[in-house]
């Protein structure tokens, strides 16, 4: 994909449906006790992906472009899968899968593309181990064959590292354990599970204690379906508004976004480093914070806050995919971005920290590398051969800095921008076009 300059991005945009709310949709869909239409889906291979396992779980599932209709089978109504469930690049759709299969009365087995077979595995084994199920892997790996147990044993957990994924598997495993289960994280991770299990009729208790917030769920709730629409995805909003904050005189509209506060780090970050970004229409739908977004291009240079370029702590876990595109407009602001406490990201599609490195120093850029993270200095970047490492967030995010970019940039295998947000060239070229 070549990608040339620009002047401003201008318009009104509706984003696709938010991947990890529509992954948490289909599976609690499935789930449920009864029909759920679900508007909006992400148009994102990886939640396609989580659709496919459901079917091959016999589940009865129509899809219309971004509706999706769900019958659901209840919390133990799944079938043994006849085949190998493909989770293909997508770690949410293993890790939540892992929950709910872990309470089911047979054996399945999980595997994934050649990215997911090096992503780490053992964060969900060990919990759901503990629950009771037997899980083989290869030392950590896919593929996983999890032999189920119904009901697998209530238990108290705690998370080692921050991670919604983690959270979300040992919730869902709680939906079939024979007690209330405890999950507890120091640092809290996005919360779309905890509300759409509230949204079809689960009784969660949150608690904050010494050690984090408690979570709790109770093996004998069941879901009642109920329709649901998705609002767009604000990571993938994230991409737009970096590239309509740095090009002087753009003006952009994102409708109908996602505005969960475990999700909306990034626009803090935006704001403390002097970009106008405005709210409008702020409303719930579905139990999610939804509401329209303003950026305006080139106003920030001068109005950074006192340490609002160094990106660390808790703040990480609510950032985590956004850092690629964070990294991107560090090059544009004054005092630089400095990223730490994110060695997580060694361990993404691909290894974001090495791959931001790679890609800015190719556009010019004067980059240190930690090994939980990277500084970057304001810097004038030139256009590039862009290597994607087939990672949709790299694509993205490098095909934001090659519209503050001299010269024209190439993207290698720019296809994979599909796992999470298939029409984004698209959406790009015409948010550019009104120039
Ligand atoms: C996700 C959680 C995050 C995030 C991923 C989606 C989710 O991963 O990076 O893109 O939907 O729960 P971790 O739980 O590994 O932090």
């Amino acid at each position: 994909m070549i990608i040339q300059p620009a002047k401003k991005l201008y318009g009104n945009l509706r984003l696709p449906g938010d991947k990890s709310i529509s992954h948490r949709a289909g599976l609690l869909a499935a789930l449920a006790k009864g029909d759920t239409r679900i508007e909006n889906f992400a148009s994102s291979a990886d939640c396609a992906a989580t659709l496919t396992c459901l079917k091959n779980l016999g589940v009865e599932i129509k899809r219309e472009n971004s509706t999706v209709m769900i019958k659901g089978v209840g919390k133990t109504g799944f079938h043994q899968p006849t085949v190998l469930l493909d989770c293909e690049n997508s770690g949410t759709t293993v890790r939540l899968l892992s929950g709910i299969l872990a309470g089911q009365n047979f054996p399945s087995t999980l595997s994934g593309d050649d990215s997911l077979k090096k992503r780490p595995m053992g964060r969900v084994i060990e919990p759901l181990e503990k629950m009771g199920a037997s899980i083989q892997s290869q030392n950590g790996f896919l593929p996983l064959v999890i032999n189920g147990r119904s009901p697998l044993r209530a238990a108290i957990l705690s998370s080692q590292a921050p991670s919604a994924q983690v959270k979300s598997c040992v919730l869902l495993a709680g939906l079939n354990a024979d007690g209330v289960t405890v999950f507890s994280e120091k640092t809290q991770t996005r919360d779309h599970t905890e509300r759409m299990l509230a949204w079809f009729g689960v009784k969660i208790i949150k608690n904050k204690t010494e050690g984090g917030d408690e979570i709790q769920i109770d093996g004998r709730e069941e879901l009642t379906a109920r329709a649901l629409q998705i609002p767009a995805d604000v990571s993938s909003a994230a991409f737009f508004l970096v590239a309509a904050a740095c090009l002087k005189n753009s003006k952009l509209t994102l409708e109908n976004v996602g505005l969960n506060p475990t999700r909306t780090a990034i626009l803090d970050v935006l704001q403390n480093c002097g970009v106008r970004v405005e709210r409008a229409k702020e409303r719930d739908v579905c139990n999610e914070p939804v509401g329209d977004l303003t950026v305006y291009g080139g106003e920030f240079a001068a109005r950074e806050t006192k340490d609002a370029n160094v990106l660390r702590g808790a703040t990480i876990a609510n950032l985590i995919d956004e850092l690629p595109i964070l990294a991107v407009f560090g090059t544009q602001i004054e005092s630089g971005l400095e990223i730490r406490d994110a060695a997580e990201l060694r361990v993404k599609e691909s290894d974001r920290i090495a791959a931001v490195v790679e890609n800015l120093r190719r556009m010019g850029a004067n980059v240190e590398e930690f090994p939980d993270g990277l500084r970057v200095e304001k810097s004038d970047l030139r256009g590039a051969q862009i290597e994607s490492f087939g990672d949709h967030r790299i694509a993205m995010a490098f095909s934001i800095a090659a519209l503050f970019a001299t010269g024209e940039s190439e993207i290698a295998d720019a296809d994979c921008v599909k796992v999470s947000f298939s029409e984004f060239y698209q959406v790009l070229k015409d948010a550019v076009q009104e120039n």
